[in-house]
């Protein structure tokens, strides 16, 4: 499997990390003694909980080597562990907070998967979640007719290419079965990224979406092919402004909820 490019993926550090920071305002607890962020990345999450919380002993824990290396290097304040969020994570001990932010999109099963990571919370623990509602922006409909090409879809065809996101209304039920249903919070938002180019959102959808999709792609030609054809259908999607920024507009679902 490709792993993740973390350079890439901080082009837009700015824009990722805005959600984790939103996500971060909606957690109530006012002295967290462990916190866990799980799917860490490159660290620019746990970086922000470690700035609202910076006498918190952080984890982050991510399965991708690449990132976890970057992370150790940016962020020597916090532990970082190439782990799985699937593997037994209770040897990690109990956390105030667990949080994820932009991370579980591609893990399935998210009811059992909330189900661990409520076990993995102490006595008035919160969890917090966010996750891209990536068939809500307007790039995914060119990315998923290019699914179709017949040159690709042999390569493609039996991979798992979808994001996991479900419905608030599943969530809601998940986390009321848990938690005080009084303490949950759900909500979407669309951030507007303002754009220099279209290359840009290219780039962007490099660093996360294409990931699996270059994977199952045979070779450079046909990724270089398939990643210039994308561009072109791009162009049919996205008008740029007067200005010349192209608007690109991205939805996310959140999920707060406390023990
Ligand atoms: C889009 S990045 C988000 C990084 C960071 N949390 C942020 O806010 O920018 C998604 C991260 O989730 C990690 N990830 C995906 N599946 C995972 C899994 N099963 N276990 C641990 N990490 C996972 C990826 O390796 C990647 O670093």
């Amino acid at each position: 499997m490709l792993d993740w490019n973390p350079d890439l993926y901080l082009k837009f550090e700015k824009e990722r990390t805005l959600p984790a920071k939103d996500l971060i305002s909606r957690v109530e607890i006012v002295n967290p003694k462990r916190i866990l962020d799980i799917g860490c990345g490159s660290g620019n999450s746990t970086h922000e909980l470690k700035k609202r919380w910076p006498n918190a002993e952080i984890v982050g824990i991510d399965n991708s080597k690449s990132m976890v290396e970057k992370a150790r290097s940016l962020y020597d304040d916090t532990k970082f562990i190439l782990m799985d969020a699937t593997e037994d994570l209770s040897p990690l001990g109990k956390f105030d907070i667990v949080f994820s932010n932009a991370a579980i999109q591609r893990i399935p099963d998210h009811e059992n998967l909330i189900k661990s990571f409520y076990d993995l919370l102490n006595d008035k623990g919160v969890l917090a979640i966010q996750l891209p509602l990536i068939d809500e922006v307007e790039a995914q409909k060119a990315l998923y007719e290019l699914e179709y090409v017949k040159k690709y879809k042999q390569y493609l065809d039996d991979k798992e290419l979808r994001f996991n996101t479900k419905s608030p209304d599943f969530y809601y039920d998940i986390l009321s079965s848990l938690f005080n249903p009084n303490s949950i919070y759900i909500w979407t938002t669309t951030y507007t990224h303002s754009m220099d180019s279209l290359d840009d959102i290219l780039k962007w959808y490099e660093s996360t979406t294409l990931v699996p999709y270059f994977d199952a792609l045979p070779n450079e030609e046909i990724i270089s092919n398939f990643k210039n054809n994308f561009y072109i259908k791009l162009k049919n999607v996205y008008s740029p402004r007067p200005n010349g920024s192209i608007l690109f507009n991205y939805k996310r679902l959140f999920l707060v909820a406390s023990k």
